[in-house]
């Protein structure tokens, strides 16, 4: 067997960290070492910048960054940009955008802007005493963060409140320092995370002297200090609505749209596995224009997931309803967002992405991603219930099947020509370019 194990992979250079995957993963194939080469910015400083992003980076992963117009929010009409690699999204949120920019667009409001994170501590004496002790101790830690807060506190941001939670009943010893902090246009997990470190180390080490531990000889330990990704206290809506018979759709009437369009819904609310899919059809929107503006996606993904699931049972995060003839459909949903800090200000295509999108604020960066999440919905339930998925889909998905089939170019021609009218399989393509080379 081949040594495959490495010590100092690290401190290899890129062209060494390449031969050596290629030499001990790849039987040394100058054809998979030629395409990982074949990736990079031909740019030494622009490759140099995408290397630094991570450790151990061999090549560039490219995904479409793609766009997505005609969306009419709040009366603004924006482009917004979308990295995604499925190929109907960009289409379908283009196609809704259009739908609701001729019925007056989308609104969308920021509630809220709290973020949160916890200190997670283990103390098995008497609760008193570590109320009294966290009452005593808390200028000190609050002091402790001053110099972090500084710069943050100066634009209006900063620690919001520091209360200690009794977890006991859930789990034997368990309290939690339950931070709450506003972070303006920072996505804020540094600062955050900064911040509860500091606090923690304050908070056990004030212990160690304190009197109130002193008669039982029991001290609070720090076990880890980290931020929340479920952030239900930073919380977008955004909506759309028109008169129902200005939804007549693919020859339903808009009597019989709504009525299905708001039965699709009520399935996703009571059904898990309808939720999931749903629910996964939203965030398609929302991760493209996360990953688009340099955002997280896990987090806003984790946290998002988390809200639907926060009646007890995972459910849909949209709504839709008809009163007086009037067809609303909205969504509301928790999202920690940044346009400053990150990869905001270090990835040259996410500074584009901002500037196509007017260079917004966090808030305004809310609104935006939160509609799209709302369109990618809008489109893929209205599809759902009137052609079905596969005809978008497939008609989008063609390009990738000719592609993998190394369709010359009058060969897609010819081919995206016959199956205008026609269901489109993987196998009746691969069919019908076979009687093409014939
Ligand atoms: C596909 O990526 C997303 C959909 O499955 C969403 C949905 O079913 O609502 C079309």
């Amino acid at each position: 067997m081949k040594v495959k194990a490495v010590s100092g992979f690290s401190k290899k250079s890129k062209a060494e960290k390449v031969t050596w995957i290629v030499h001990h993963f790849l039987n040394d194939n100058p054809k998979l070492k030629a395409i990982l080469e074949q990736y990079w910015n031909p740019d030494p400083t622009v490759q140099k910048l995408h290397d630094d992003f991570t450790e151990n980076t061999l090549t560039n992963f490219y995904l479409p960054f793609g766009i997505a117009p005609n969306f009419l929010i709040n009366g603004d009409l924006l482009a917004v940009p979308m990295v995604i690699e499925e190929s109907s999204v960009v289409a379908a949120a283009s196609n809704a955008a259009k739908f609701w920019m001729d019925r007056g667009g989308f609104q969308a409001e920021v509630i809220s802007t709290e973020k949160n994170g916890q200190v997670h501590i283990n103390f098995k004496g008497t609760p008193e005493s570590l109320i009294r002790y966290f009452e005593a101790i808390k200028p000190k830690l609050l002091e402790r963060i001053d110099p972090i807060q500084k710069n943050m506190k100066k634009r209006g941001g900063g620690l919001k409140e520091l209360v200690l939670i009794d977890g006991t009943k859930k789990l034997d010893g368990y309290y939690q320092l339950h931070a709450s902090f506003e972070t303006l246009d920072a996505m804020g997990a540094n600062f955050i995370n900064s911040c509860l470190e500091q606090i923690a180390q304050a908070f056990e080490n004030e212990a160690i002297d304190h009197e109130v531990f002193q008669k039982e000889g029991i001290f609070p330990e720090v076990v880890m200090s980290i931020l929340s990704n479920y952030v239900p206290e930073c919380l977008v809506k955004a909506w759309v609505e028109c008169p129902v018979d200005a939804l007549a759709n693919n020859g339903m009437d808009g009597q019989a749209f709504a009525e299905n369009f708001l039965r699709a819904v009520e399935i996703a609310k009571i059904e898990p596995r309808r939720a999931v899919t749903h629910n996964k059809g939203i965030m398609n929107g929302i991760d493209a224009v996360v990953l688009a503006t340099g955002n997280d996606f896990r987090a806003v993904e984790a946290g998002i997931h988390a809200y639907a699931s926060r009646n007890g049972s995972y459910s849909s995060l949209t709504e839709a309803s008809i009163q007086n003839d009037l067809f609303t459909f909205k969504i509301e949903i928790p999202m920690a967002l940044g346009t400053v800090g990150g990869l905001t200000s270090l990835h040259p295509l996410v500074q584009v992405a901002h500037a196509i999108l007017q260079n917004p604020n966090a808030m305004e960066l809310m609104k935006i991603t939160a509609v799209v999440g709302l369109a990618q919905n809008f489109a893929a339930l209205r599809s759902l219930i009137t052609t079905g998925i596969q005809k978008g889909h497939m008609k989008m998905h063609l390009m990738n099947i000719l592609n993998q089939l190394q369709a010359s170019e009058s060969e897609k021609q010819k081919t995206i020509q016959h199956f205008k009218d026609r269901v489109i399989s993987h196998s009746q393509v691969v069919k019908f370019i076979e009687t093409l080379r014939n």
